[in-house]
């Protein structure tokens, strides 16, 4: 990722939250052209090819009971294999990223749509060797938050996030970071981008061990599997772009690797599954 785009993209992680209530406008016709020309970057570190669309949901009748005020979304599918579901939060996270930067607002869903009546658009009902994760909402975000939108964020503590010591670690997973100040400026900043990542229910599935020049992750799942796959691997996959962005913001280019851990063993628990290594 270049250090330009990365910017952008960083500094959207910290403006970035999930909007449910938009202003009833329609989309202008530049803003589908941006959003049509950011859901045709399907560029992924998987190299799982990604189709992504924009559509004006009420043509199609299909619906989110959460939504208010606009019937546009971004949604996709792509071929049901193994890391489907991370390639498919990493594409659409950079997708939503960049509409925050253009002051639009988005929500990622999962569980709170016409999911039948999507999967029916993208054509997954049709066509087993395909998955829908998730999608997004998008348009202008409304003045004000709707009473079931206040509702919702204050359930999910959606502003909150889980302490560094959760969520990262030095060397392995028995050493937790007590705060920022254990590592240097550039990994603080883009470990500060992957805390502020959305995530399903606001679960924060993502656990991180860093090492001399490698960041391993972990998905420490909670929520079960269903047949649309593992929706938290989804989260895993947002939170590698967040990584990324947060690194290449400081001219800290990364590669992806998918073959094991840098971390040591000590501190390894069934519940938490190796996912990838960014090597810097
Ligand atoms: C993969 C994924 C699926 C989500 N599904 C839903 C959903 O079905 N309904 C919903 O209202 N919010 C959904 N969310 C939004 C989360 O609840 C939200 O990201 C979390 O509460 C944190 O709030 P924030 O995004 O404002 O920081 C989803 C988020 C992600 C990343």
């Amino acid at each position: 990722m270049e250090a330009s785009e990365a910017k952008v993209l960083a500094s959207a992680c910290m403006r970035r939250r999930t909007v449910r209530t938009f202003d009833g406008t329609p989309l202008s016709p530049e803003t589908c052209e941006l959003l049509k020309t950011l859901a045709s970057n399907g560029e992924n570190p998987y190299g799982i090819p990604v189709d992504l669309r924009l559509i004006d949901a009420e043509t199609y009748g299909a619906t989110s009971r959460v939504i208010r005020g606009t019937s546009w979304y971004v949604v996709g599918s792509l071929p049901r294999c193994p890391h489907a579901e991370e390639a498919f939060g990493y594409v659409v996270e950079r997708l939503v990223l960049a509409a925050t930067a253009h002051g639009l607002g988005t929500a990622w869903l999962a569980g709170t749509i016409d999911r039948p009546a999507f999967e029916h658009v993208v054509g997954v009902d049709r066509d087993e060797n395909r998955i829908m994760p998730a999608l997004i909402a998008v348009g202008v975000p409304a003045a004000r938050m709707s009473a079931l939108e206040r509702v919702m964020r204050s359930k999910l503590h959606a502003d909150e996030r889980a302490p560094w010591d959760t969520l990262f670690f030095q060397g392995d997973l028995a050493h937790p970071m007590t705060s920022p100040d254990a590592c240097g400026p550039t990994l603080a900043a883009a470990l500060s981008c992957v805390r502020l990542a959305p995530s399903a229910q606001n679960l924060q599935p993502w656990r991180l061990v860093c090492s001399d020049g490698h960041i391993d992750l972990f998905e420490d799942r909670t929520l079960p599997l269903r047949s649309i796959g593992d929706v938290q691997l989804v989260d895993m996959g947002i939170a590698m772009l967040h990584l990324e962005a947060g690194l290449a913001q400081r001219g800290v280019r990364g590669t992806w690797s998918f073959d094991g851990p840098v971390a040591g063993v000590a501190g390894a628990s069934a519940s938490a599954t190796y996912v990838a290594t960014i090597s810097y």
